[in-house]
């Protein structure tokens, strides 16, 4: 992949015409990118978006539009996806799946009341689940249902990987997913609790590569045959890496699509029955379609070091500080755009009243600089493949407004979040009334 450090667009509109529009701090999605990335994985029987990436209801809509079916973590991520318009209920394969490693009360609530699927990460849910759908029945009078719920189990591998320690989702330093060794136990309570394991998933980690994720396939057959033909789907999880750097360059899809799709004809072949095989990616459909558009407001030299200081922070992209996450950015000059400005070495930081409110950072928390054009205050600085894991994860520290959020689509800019007002940060926040007054 090449991404230029100056740039006058992004997907054919013109940087300053955005910001001029939207103000900034702005996350912008190219939608035709998030669409190819969708086709690039049409082999899979299902894609099913991991939404904990962008979650925007404009991204949802587009997803579930190209035919991808979604995950949700959480109630309010169930409410976002039927806000969306995906439909609850157990259909095959459904629609909406709830993965996590607990129930809070809420999340049980729901998917009990929709009949959504849900895929274990503890043997506590499926206690917790099977329990509730007992009292249900007796409540109703009934007599406990024939056939049983189905449930997937997610289980943790015994190994994992990440692009940092912190998105590494297997192995004994992680809490996710139900231990390999308990899989046989969690089988017989299941059945305990009037329930049937109809699929088996695996998600090792976050930004992971091919050598990592094709590891899965193994540990995957292998707890296969200790459920048996019950089973009608596997999930390869996600962690699909993404290029971010100058040269990167995507996987390679179709080797990885055969090496599960073989897997899933000897489970077929073994088990009699067709396998459903699932893949469930969240920055590689969203990561690249991204940008943030902020402005540089102060450009200060700091002893040897010199700085583009935006109104962009770690608010906005929490990325750089929590994992020392690289991002391409590139310069957009507000005026004669056109022509080409000399690189100079500069470290790019945000607003926040923190040392480390710093774009260009490496994990540890080490400050590091980069050629960029040389700019002015008043230009642009657009933050690359700000897809996947950013505005989501943006927060009101500083109290500062979650950023407006656009959606490049038909050819034309939609605002599909707007900055958030002051009186919608401050409207949950109440001053009790003093007693002593
Ligand atoms: N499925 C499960 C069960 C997951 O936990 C995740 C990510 C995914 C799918 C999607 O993984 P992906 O395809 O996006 O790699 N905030 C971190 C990433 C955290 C990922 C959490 N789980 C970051 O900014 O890199």
């Amino acid at each position: 992949m090449s991404f230029p450090t100056q740039i006058e667009t992004i997907a054919g509109h013109a940087v300053a015409d955005l910001a001029e529009q939207f103000g900034t701090p702005t996350f912008v999605y190219d939608a035709a990118k998030i669409v190819e990335r969708i086709n690039d994985l049409a082999a899979f029987d299902v894609t099913r978006y991991a939404q904990k990436a962008a979650s925007n209801l404009a991204l949802l809509d587009l997803v579930r539009r190209h035919g991808v079916l979604v995950d949700s973590v959480s109630a309010f991520e169930i409410r976002r996806a039927l806000a969306a318009g995906y439909q609850a209920g157990p259909d095959e394969p459904p629609q909406i799946v709830y993965t996590a490693d607990i129930f809070d009360r809420e999340a049980l609530d729901l998917v009990v009341e929709h009949n959504i699927p849900v895929n274990c990460g503890s043997p506590d849910m499926i206690t917790q689940l099977g329990e509730r759908l007992g009292e249900r029945t007796s409540a109703r009078g009934g007599t406990p249902n024939n056939s049983p719920r189905g449930i997937t189990l997610r289980i943790n591998p015994g190994f994992g990987h990440g692009h940092s320690q912190k998105t590494n989702t297997g192995g004994e330093q992680s809490k996710h997913g139900i231990w390999h060794e308990q899989l046989e136990e969690c089988v017989a309570l299941a059945t305990r609790n009037h329930l049937t394991i109809t699929g088996l998933h695996m998600h090792i980690g976050s930004g992971t590569d091919l050598e990592h994720l094709s590891q899965v396939c193994g540990a995957m057959e292998k707890a296969a045959h200790v459920v048996g033909p019950t089973l009608t789907t596997i999930s390869a999880g996600g962690g699909l890496p993404t290029p971010y750097r100058e040269g990167e360059e995507r996987v390679d899809i179709p080797a990885y699509f055969d090496l599960w799709d073989a897997t899933r004809n000897r489970l077929a072949t073994a088990f009699g029955n067709p396998i459903s095989l699932e893949i469930e990616p969240g920055r590689y459909l969203a990561a690249e379609s991204g940008s943030l558009i902020a402005e540089i407001r102060a450009i200060k030299q700091m002893g040897k070091n010199l700085y583009y200081l935006l109104d962009a922070g770690f608010n906005d992209l929490a990325r750089p500080i929590l994992y020392g996450s690289y991002h391409p950015m590139a310069v957009s000059p507000a005026s004669d755009p056109g022509r080409p400005r000399p690189a100079q070495e500069v470290i790019v930081g945000g607003p926040l009243c923190e040392s480390g409110d710093i774009f260009t950072q490496e994990e540890g928390g080490f400050v590091c600089s980069r050629p960029l054009p040389k700019a002015s205050v008043g230009d642009y600085l657009v933050i690359g493949c700000t897809g996947a894991y950013s505005s989501v994860m943006g927060s009101n520290y500083n109290s500062k407004p979650l950023a407006a959020e656009v959606l490049l689509q038909d050819g034309a800019p939609h605002l599909i979040r707007k900055r958030q007002t002051f009186e919608e940060m401050i409207c949950g926040e109440v001053i009790p009334k003093a007693e002593y007054l």
